[in-house]
């Protein structure tokens, strides 16, 4: 027979007039390799189907499920209960968008923060459709290849105290967007990108930001 799990939720629908923000506490008997993703869909679907979660992928590839776990933000999908005492308390990413209970809109701070830094490839080339995507040597792929793979989970973000006092500070998934247009030659970085890039390196990575950085 497994634990029997508390967990703690954080529910507040703002599409809900009526909805006040406050903890609920469910419970739930531990299963063999349980993650998060089971444990919340056991839960909603076996006594309340009201509680709002994201998950996509189950995989740690597409970042929607990134939520606050006792304390520090990780991915559901990706945490096991067993590493966690029997008392999970449960909170959405702060800084984003609340769409309700544990999930919240990551897509339009991160297309702010494209816009902002414009981290994007520049060129004064015409586009052509026809033409193969420009070729980048294979030393700078392999250098550059961690950082590529954000999963705009927002993790980072949510464990910087900077984000969270200041909206223009754009942390460790911003720093993730200038690192491979400062290295790599066949992206031109521009000049700007690579000062604010310097200027925001910032102890908290070693924590929570890309591998690498
Ligand atoms: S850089 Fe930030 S947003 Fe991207 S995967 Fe890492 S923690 Fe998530
Ligand atoms: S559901 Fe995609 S990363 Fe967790």
């Amino acid at each position: 027979m497994g634990r029997k799990l508390h967990f703690e939720i954080f529910r507040y629908n703002p599409q809900d007039s009526m909805s006040v923000p406050h903890m609920q506490s469910f419970f739930l008997e531990e299963t063999d390799k349980m993650t998060l993703f089971i444990a919340l869909n056991r839960l909603r679907e076996e006594q309340d189907p009201s509680l709002i979660f994201d998950f996509c992928c189950r995989a740690g590839i597409c970042g929607s499920c990134a939520m606050v776990i006792n304390g520090r933000p990780g991915l559901a999908c990706q945490t096991q209960t067993k590493d966690h005492p029997e008392k999970i308390v449960l909170h959405p990413l702060p800084i984003f968008k609340l769409i309700g209970d544990l999930a919240v809109d990551t897509g339009v701070w991160f297309r702010e923060m494209y816009q902002k830094t414009e981290s994007w490839i520049h060129t004064n080339k015409a586009f052509d459709p026809a033409q193969e995507e420009e070729r980048m040597e294979n030393a700078v792929a392999e250098q550059i290849y961690e950082l590529e793979r954000c999963l705009e989970c927002g993790c980072c973000i949510a464990a910087c105290g900077t984000a969270r006092m200041r909206p223009d500070f754009m942390g460790a998934a911003a720093l993730n967007r200038y690192r491979p247009l400062y290295r790599g030659p066949p992206r031109r970085a521009d000049r700007t990108a690579v000062l604010r890039y310097r200027r925001q390196r910032l102890r908290h990575l070693r924590l929570y930001g890309p591998p690498g950085l």
